[in-house]
């Protein structure tokens, strides 16, 4: 990818209004939380979080924790049942994600949900994070500021270590209280420890009056998006895909003849991230038999790109 020139911001107004601007406009910014610095990146847009995978490395589109600076913003973008309400208003702002019901019409970019029916919301309390949070006014997707397998940054200083040149700026912030991720709870269904952190499980237990069951215990994954073929459109899929065939229709990357959509016709990995859910769901909007995709390079995102196609070819389970 080529070099950022990565910004160094402070917390004055005037900073924190370059910040939300830079998200507005589909950059990568990342500030302090009272967990671990994220790595921010408009929610809503398909290229922005697309960029957030691409900085990091990520091998893998696992689904991105959202942050909104209240609960009322929240509500626009999940279902919070009474046992929700009950941990919002408990927990929240603090290190407490929520693993909730996405609500009709919200507007998410597929990549941040990684195409699945749930979303993860924050609402931190840190007093820089709830300033770029409100002054963007918007969803914003943020995963840990590190290099995917490198350890999370508790500093500016980690994250410029890490991603100098690879994102447009950094929100200097100081470092963080907590240290540690946010704790997850899957409320789709029983409440689910899904990941330890800030929030003792036990102090989340005090508050339902009852245990959580742990990742893994309940009978879904804790992680759906490793489930392999969690991603399968109802079509078939061919990968490596020179042409199209009867019955096909064919997803292009790069120059290519024929293509029903294409990924990006001038074979950039990222723009094909950002367009890689939404085309699987309107080619299979088609009813065709089979999907047909082209190569697509096994570099940088494009890792990402065709382990999910993988996933949406691998053999299905029977239902
Ligand atoms: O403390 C934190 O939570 C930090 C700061 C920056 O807020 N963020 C963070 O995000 O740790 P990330 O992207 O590194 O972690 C997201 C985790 C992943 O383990 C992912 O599998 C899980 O959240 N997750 C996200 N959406 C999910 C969903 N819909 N269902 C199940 N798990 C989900
Ligand atoms: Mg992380």
């Amino acid at each position: 990818m080529q070099s950022l020139q990565t910004l160094a911001l402070g917390t004055a107004p005037t900073d924190i209004a370059k910040a939300a601007q830079i998200l507005s406009d589909g950059g990568l910014v990342a500030f302090p939380t009272e967990t671990v610095y994220g790595l921010g990146g408009d929610a809503r847009n398909d290229l922005a979080v697309a960029r957030i995978f691409d900085a990091k490395g990520r091998p893998r589109f696992n689904p991105l924790i959202i942050h909104l600076p209240s609960l009322d913003a929240a509500r626009k973008f999940a279902e919070f049942n009474d046992t929700a309400e009950r941990l919002a208003a408990t927990f929240w702002p603090g290190p407490l994600t929520l693993v909730l019901p996405l609500k009709q019409g919200h507007g998410l970019s597929p990549l941040v949900t990684a195409d699945l029916s749930t979303v993860a919301i924050r609402v931190p309390a840190h007093r820089v994070a709830q300033a770029v949070l409100t002054a963007f006014g918007g969803p914003v997707a943020a995963p840990s500021a590190n290099p995917s397998g490198k350890i999370s940054p508790t500093s500016a200083a980690h994250v410029a270590a890490g991603l100098t040149g690879r994102i447009d700026a950094i929100v200097h912030g100081g470092d963080c209280a907590v240290g540690l991720e946010s704790t997850i709870i899957g409320l789709d269904g029983a409440p689910t420890l899904l990941r330890a952190g800030g929030v003792p499980a036990e102090a989340i237990e005090a508050c339902l009056g009852h245990i959580l069951q742990r990742g893994g215990d309940g009978p879904k994954p804790n992680a759906p998006g490793q489930l392999a073929s969690h991603y399968a459109p109802g079509a078939k899929v061919r990968l490596n895909a020179s042409g199209k065939e009867k019955g096909e229709v064919l997803l292009g990357f790069g120059p290519c003849d024929g293509a029903d959509l294409n990924l990006s016709p001038a074979g950039d990995l990222v723009e094909a991230a950002a367009n890689l859910f939404g085309y699987l769901h309107r080619l299979d909007a088609l009813n065709a038999d089979t999907i047909a995709v082209s190569p697509i390079p096994e570099t940088g995102l494009g890792r990402a790109i065709n382990d999910r196609l993988r996933r949406a070819a691998a053999p299905r389970p029977c239902p």
